[in-house]
């Protein structure tokens, strides 16, 4: 076992606090887990500490509580032997040293106590089972049972028991397992893997929740294809996201091929992270092509299509939402409209984007427009540098028309410069067809060009076609 001192992690007044209250009810207690990894990889993690107590984890927390001037509350999960407490921004979580595995997330209730070898076995990682000592003989102190400093170094994830008694503990672990991987870029050692791949079924009993959460964090990673490629390899994606397994292959009809929709998905995905933090817009890469599966044929003249395939992954994402159990908000629409209407700027991209067509799409988009630039560029994967540079040209002429436009013609959340009131009022109508009828005319007329997006031009209009229907002004 490596010993090394690490008195300089634990700085923070809270630890001298940790190692009173210990004293006083005569327990042992350290700081484990992320903190601890994260501090030897120099990430800034200090402000989640989990604390291991041989003992009581309740009364180590309310200890600690009375002797902090604030006396903080105490939450208290009882079925769980775990309590919580926030003292200024850190957020301190007490557990009793088990025997068993732990996992707060688990609905199942605790467990004989332990010592914190095997507390430290239970654990999920090499890297996760590290432990500071808080008790005053060895403060500082580093308890790696493992070797985990070391498969930090390496950049290793690995189980501290067989990997199959680690994952059959809690199944979330194997994606977590990937998520660290994805985060932190390190490799998953190869038993950990198989055993990954071996005990997928066992996915099917974890929470969405809890599949979600993890799944966020790989998405919310530098380079998301590190994870998104290790669930494939594992096979737990098919538990996962189906519709994203469904777009891997590439067929061939009478020599005409179609390009890998999954592995051009993952490229989508890394491409816009460079680009955005923003997760539902890093979800709209993820979910941008989904509709090609259920779209794909193969025509004589045509090779092959995947028509209406924006339309039908729009409303994908709905059904795949609600099965992950995610929320139905406004961040569920936003993905779909991103889905629905990830094709035009393409379109517009290709030809000479007419003033017409860009307010169209200003108008769509609404305030949306620069997140859908972003997934359209992020969508350009062609490793022909020469079409790349002449896509990326014309996003970006693009760009500036979108920018030339709505400076000028103010489409962006539009509103129609003639209100139906007033086309009530002046043709002394009830709520009827023709104030519909009126109102899309204007707003054709502006987007189209033939009137600008002003009122005294809008109020002409609108007692011509007044007019045309037969309607008579006051
Ligand atoms: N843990 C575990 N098995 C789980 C979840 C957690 O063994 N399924 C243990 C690990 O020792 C982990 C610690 O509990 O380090 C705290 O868990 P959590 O807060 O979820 O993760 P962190 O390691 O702190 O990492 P992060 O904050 O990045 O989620």
């Amino acid at each position: 076992m490596r010993q090394k001192n690490f008195q300089e992690a634990l700085q923070d007044p809270i630890f001298k606090t940790l190692t009173k209250a210990s004293k006083e009810l005569e327990v042992d207690c350290y700081v484990i887990g992320g903190f601890v990894r994260d501090y030897i990889l120099q990430r800034d993690n200090a402000k989640d500490i989990d604390v291991v107590v041989v003992g009581s984890g309740i009364q180590l927390a309310q200890k600690v509580a009375s002797l902090l001037n604030n006396q903080p509350k105490v939450s208290v999960f009882k079925n769980f032997g775990t309590a919580m407490l926030k003292h200024k921004d850190i957020e301190l979580e007490f557990v009793g040293a088990r025997k068993e595995s732990y996992h707060r997330d688990s609905r199942k209730p605790i467990v004989e106590n332990g010592s914190l070898e095997d507390d430290q076995n239970r654990r999920d990682f090499t890297i996760n089972a590290l432990a500071l000592s808080l008790n005053s003989n060895n403060f500082g102190d580093l308890i790696d049972p493992f070797e985990g400093v070391n498969d930090l170094e390496k950049k290793i994830i690995r189980t501290p028991l067989e990997p199959a008694i680690t994952f059959s503990d809690d199944p979330l672990r194997m994606m977590r397992a990937i998520r660290f991987a994805a985060q932190l870029d390190f490799m998953i050692a190869s038993p950990s893997l198989k055993a990954i791949a071996d005990n997928k079924e066992r996915l099917k009993i974890i929470s969405k929740e809890r599949i979600v959460g993890e799944l966020h964090k790989i998405l919310a990673s530098d380079k998301p294809s590190v994870g998104l490629a290790l669930l494939h390899k594992t096979e737990l994606l098919p538990y996962i996201l189906p519709e994203l397994v469904a777009l891997q292959g590439i067929e061939e009809i009478e020599g005409q091929r179609h390009k890998d929709n999954f592995w051009h998905t993952l490229e989508v995905v890394d491409n816009i992270s460079k680009t955005t933090d923003n997760l539902w817009l890093r979800w709209a890469a993820l979910l941008h092509d989904i509709g090609k599966a259920p779209t794909k044929k193969f025509h004589k003249k045509l090779g092959w299509t995947f028509h209406g395939h924006e339309f039908v992954g729009s409303k994908m994402v709905y059904k795949l939402f609600k099965r992950l159990k995610m929320p139905l908000n406004d961040k569920m629409k936003f993905v779909q409209k991103m889905v629905l209407m990830s094709s035009r700027p393409i379109v517009l991209s290709e030809d000479f984007a007419t003033d017409s067509a860009v307010r169209r799409l200003i108008f769509d988009a609404g305030d949306y427009v620069d997140d859908l630039m972003t997934l359209c560029e992020a969508d350009i994967t062609t490793k022909n540098s020469k079409k790349q540079k002449k896509y990326k040209n014309n996003f970006k002429i693009v760009r500036q028309k979108i920018l030339e436009v709505e400076e000028r013609d103010h489409i962006r959340n539009f509103q129609p410069p003639v209100s139906g009131e007033e086309i009530m009022q002046t043709f002394n109508l009830q709520p009827s067809k023709e104030i519909g009828m009126i109102k899309e005319a204007i707003k054709e007329a502006i987007l189209e060009g033939e009137i600008p997006n002003e009122y005294e031009a809008a109020k002409t209009l609108m007692l011509q076609k007044g007019k045309e229907l037969g309607l008579k002004s006051r």
